[in-house]
C-alpha cells in the first residue's frame, strides 16, 4: 500500500468522528464538469445564468440554460466509487458526516445519508415569494415552471451567486466540523466562501486533513497533512481497500 494512503487508512481507524468535505471534483469522474479550470463550466456558459438579478430579469432565457446545463446534462449523472465509497465508509460507521458543496444529489443516489447540502440541490424547484417546494422531476421543464399557487416562477432550490446558503445545512455543517477529529477534502479548490472556511475550522480545532485532488488546491499547502494526489474514484477505493485490510 502506498504510504500516504497507509498514514491515511490509519488516520481514520482511530478516529471518533470523520467528516467528508466534497466539492464539484468528486463528480467529475460521473460526467460533469467542474467549475473552474480550462473544461470547467463557466468556460462554456455565463456564470450570469445563476445571478440572481438576471434570473429575475430574464427568466424564460435562465430557465433555457438552466435546464440544459442542471437537469438534462447533471441529470443523467449517476454516482461513481468514490461517492459509493463514502456511503459505505459511513455505514461502517467511519464517516459521521458528508459537507458537500456539489448539488447533484449523487451521494444521496449513492446512498449517504448524513449529508449536508451546502449549496442547496437541484432536485427541488422552490417558490421566491410562497417557498413552496416542488419535486423538479415532477415539472415539465421545457416551459418555464410556475409556482401553483402564486404563479411566480420557480427557482432551483440551489443557490445562485449572492444568496444566503440554506440555514439548516450552515449550521450542521459547521457543528459538524467543530466537533471534526478528521476531515476528508475531496475534489475542491477552496475557491468559494463561505464552504472554504469549514476544513480549516476543522483543523483549527484539532482535526487531521486529508486532502484528495489530482491537482493541489488553496487546501494543500494551508491546512492539508497528507495530500493524496489522484482522481476521487481511485483513491477512495484504494482507502476502502486499505481499511478493510485492516479490520
Ligand atoms: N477527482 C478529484 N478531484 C478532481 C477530479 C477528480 N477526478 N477532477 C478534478 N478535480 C478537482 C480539481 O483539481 C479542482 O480542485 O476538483 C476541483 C474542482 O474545483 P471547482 O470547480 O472550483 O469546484 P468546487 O471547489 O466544488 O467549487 C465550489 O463553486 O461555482 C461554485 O457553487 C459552485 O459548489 C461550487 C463552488
Amino acid at each position: 500500500m502506498e504510504a500516504n494512503i497507509q498514514k491515511a487508512v490509519d488516520i481514520i481507524l482511530n478516529s471518533k468522528y470523520t467528516i467528508a468535505f466534497t466539492g464539484a471534483g468528486i463528480s467529475v469522474e460521473s460526467g460533469i464538469p467542474p467549475f473552474r479550470g480550462k473544461d470547467g463550466l463557466w468556460s462554456k456558459y455565463d456564470p450570469n445564468v445563476l445571478d440572481l438579478g438576471n434570473f429575475q430579469l430574464n427568466p424564460i432565457e435562465s430557465w433555457k440554460v438552466i435546464k440544459e446545463i442542471f437537469y438534462d446534462f447533471f441529470g443523467a449523472a449517476k454516482p461513481n466509487a468514490a461517492h459509493f465509497v463514502l456511503a459505505k465508509m459511513e455505514s461502517m460507521g467511519l464517516v459521521k458526516a458528508l459537507i458537500t458543496q456539489n448539488i447533484d444529489n449523487l451521494h444521496y443516489e449513492a446512498g449517504s445519508k448524513e449529508v449536508y447540502e451546502f449549496h442547496g440541490n437541484s432536485r427541488m424547484l422552490v417558490c421566491p415569494y410562497c417557498s413552496k417546494k416542488i419535486v423538479a422531476a415532477e415539472i415539465d421543464l421545457t416551459k418555464m415552471p410556475l409556482c401553483n399557487e402564486c404563479h411566480a416562477v420557480l427557482k432551483p432550490d440551489f443557490i445562485f451567486f449572492g444568496e444566503g446558503i440554506p440555514e439548516m445545512a450552515y449550521r450542521k455543517s459547521f457543528e459538524a466540523a467543530g466537533k471534526a477529529d478528521v476531515v476528508i477534502i475531496i475534489g475542491s479548490t477552496g475557491e468559494v466562501y463561505p464552504a472554504a472556511n469549514i476544513p480549516p475550522l476543522a483543523k483549527h480545532k484539532g482535526a487531521k486533513v486529508i486532502e484528495i485532488n489530482p491537482e493541489k488546491s488553496l487546501f494543500t499547502e494551508t491546512i492539508t497533512d497528507i495530500f493524496i494526489q489522484g482522481k476521487a474514484s481511485d483513491v477512495m477505493q484504494k482507502l476502502l481497500n486499505g481499511i478493510n485490510q485492516k479490520i
